[in-house]
């Protein structure tokens, strides 16, 4: 050890004595669901594309360790959002062996700092933070973009984020319908009869995207789909659809008709959308789609520096990669709650 490490670790040891210790409140997704609603939810990633938006946010890149020895990724989501007091880390691991060791293929954790200390305050469950702000990104852009009369909304994709991409909807509008289509009809019936319980819409398990898509005011796409996973001719005029699987050059699942003739295309983040998702790479390296054709972000939308719906007959699209900011907004203020009221566990470091 040299002199510097020395002199280094005593003075860590010394501010040991004389500091506090540091308090982290642990919150499990059992916590968060009963701390924040989908409403709620809704007004945080709205308040994280606003800051976004208007340049008011530190998101860099996004850091990437490939763990090779396991087959892994790990992948780190970083930022500091100064109006809400947001800063930390979201840690998301990709290791497709784990299922074969019981283990989520993907297990994600968030760490928050207090913005004015840079000490950890709160640790909490990421994959379900992931699952309740892509809901309330498409919950928001629902808001501000569909028809306030929608009545029917289609969900196509039955997986882990499926759920809360119906909370949203429902949370924005009075929605009487509610069509589900994936590609395993037992998987869609097993859905509806997991999320319907206490709900008053009528759900139907639809056989065919044809069928699910007819008439549908909304339509939320969340799937892993490499092709289009509806025909986009046949959607009814008016209607909006919000895609949220495509995340890779390779993936897609809106049809390049939605793409290329939706009256207004919103973003959650341009850099994000327009660098990764299928969507509109697939589109565009036809020469059938140009960037310039995106309306704006979601927090313009907000921030009422782009236009929104302007006709009953015109399509709305909303297509999200997400993004730090969304994790790291909503996730404080889940931890602002847990401590208002007395929730989580909390330990001390
Ligand atoms: N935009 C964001 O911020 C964000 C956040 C988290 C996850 N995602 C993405 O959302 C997607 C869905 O995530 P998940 O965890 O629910 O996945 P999942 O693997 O749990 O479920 C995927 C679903 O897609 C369905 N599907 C696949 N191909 C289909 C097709 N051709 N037609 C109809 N249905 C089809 C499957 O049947 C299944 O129901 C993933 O690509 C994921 O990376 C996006």
């Amino acid at each position: 050890m040299t002199h510097a490490h020395a002199v280094a670790e005593r003075n860590i040891r010394n501010a040991a004595v004389r500091t506090r210790n540091m308090k982290i409140v642990v919150i499990n997704e059992k916590e968060m669901r009963s701390i924040m609603s989908m409403k709620d939810a809704i007004l945080a990633v709205k308040e994280a594309a606003s800051n976004y938006s208007a340049g008011r946010t530190d998101i860099p890149l996004r850091a990437n360790l490939n763990v090779k020895e396991y087959n892994g990724n790990s992948l780190y989501m970083y930022g500091y959002v100064p109006g809400s007091k947001a800063l930390g880390v979201k840690l998301v691991s990709v290791y497709p062996d784990n299922p074969k060791k019981g283990v989520s293929a993907c297990p994600a954790t968030v760490i928050l700092e207090d913005a004015e200390t840079g000490e950890v305050n709160a640790i909490m469950d990421g994959t379900y933070l992931t699952r309740l702000r892509t809901g309330a990104l498409s919950g928001a852009a629902t808001e501000l973009l569909s028809r306030k009369n929608s009545k029917v909304f289609t969900l196509i994709g039955t997986g882990g984020q499926a759920e809360c991409q119906l909370e949203a909807v429902l949370a924005v509008r009075d929605i009487k319908e509610v069509r589900v289509y994936s590609r395993n009809i037992d998987n869609v019936k097993k859905f509806i009869e997991r999320v319907s319980s206490g709900k008053t819409q009528k759900f139907v398990a639809c056989k065919s995207s044809d069928e699910a898509i007819e008439n549908a005011d909304i339509i939320t796409a969340v799937t892993i789909s490499n092709v289009p996973v509806f025909d986009g001719k046949k959607v009814k005029k008016g209607c909006h659809i919000n895609g949220v699987g495509s995340y890779t050059p390779e993936m897609s699942e809106i049809d390049e008709y939605i793409v290329c003739n939706s009256g207004k295309i919103i973003v959650d983040t341009m850099d994000g959308t327009i660098n990764e998702t299928g969507d509109f790479l697939k589109p565009m390296n036809k020469g059938l789609f140009k960037k310039e054709m995106i309306t704006g972000e979601l927090g313009d939308l907000v921030n009422g520096k782009c236009k929104g719906r302007e006709n009953d007959d015109e399509l709305t699209f909303f297509e999200t990669t997400g993004s730090a900011v969304f994790d790291l907004v909503t996730g404080q203020k889940i931890y602002e709650a847990a401590v208002k009221k007395n929730m989580g566990k909390t330990i001390e470091l």
